[in-house]
């Protein structure tokens, strides 16, 4: 089993990636906390939230961890980048290498914080649906430099037919993916909590879904 550790390492003693007690509020307002064990292959085991918005607690996701919530039944992933990830997502060397650079594809809800290098609101904690563009399975973080391809800066690779991303789940060239994975509508509640599912003063989109789906 691979487990993340928090320099971007992987033990791969253990699969699963424990969350320790992962904070999900409905946003009707009902709350519960979730402690969960989700696996990086099988995000369903983690809380389903029936396709309404959910609230994430964060605060306990170690830099360089990766955590898998759920929202409209998707996989949603939300990692802790270190500022060594963010270093890579600028470099030059990444850039040409990317498709679509800038996420100008339509795939995204219209909101400022989906296109750029960092593609988050706040860069350390970075927010993506987790399914490949290709035939939506679930790609693997693989955040240790050079583990899948000579080059390698870290990111995402997808098991089923190779596509690879980058820490902002940026596709690459070379991948059958065509696209970047959409980031979804969220905003912050406050410094620790993130709303998925609607898009705070950006606006609500809540009708948004990518083509893909
Ligand atoms: S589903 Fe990911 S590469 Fe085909």
């Amino acid at each position: 089993m691979d487990s993340i550790k928090s320099d971007g390492g992987v033990d791969t003693t253990r699969r699963r990636l424990l969350i320790a007690s992962i904070g999900v509020l409905g946003a009707g307002g009902v709350g519960m906390f979730a402690s969960a064990l989700v696996d990086n292959m099988n995000p369903g085991l983690a809380v389903d939230a029936l396709g309404e918005p959910i609230d994430v607690d964060v605060s306990k996701i170690e830099p360089g961890q990766l955590i898998v919530a759920q929202w409209k039944k998707k996989p949603v992933w939300i990692l802790h980048r270190t500022a060594k990830m963010l270093e890579t997502l600028s470099d030059p060397g990444l850039l040409k290498r990317l498709k679509d650079p800038n996420s100008r594809a339509n795939q995204q809800p219209a909101a400022r914080y989906v296109n750029g290098n960092y593609r988050a609101i706040k860069p350390d904690l970075f927010v993506a649906v987790a399914l490949c563009t290709h035939m939506q399975c679930v790609p693997d973080y693989r955040p240790a430099p050079h583990s899948v391809t000579s080059w390698w800066y870290g990111g995402f690779h997808c098991p089923c037919h190779g596509s690879t991303y980058d820490f902002s789940a940026r596709v690459f060239e070379g991948s059958p993916a065509p696209l970047n994975i959409p980031v979804p509508p969220y905003y912050w509640r406050s410094a620790t909590v993130v709303r998925i599912g609607e898009g705070g003063s950006q606006g609500t989109f809540k009708n948004w879904t990518p083509a893909i789906w």
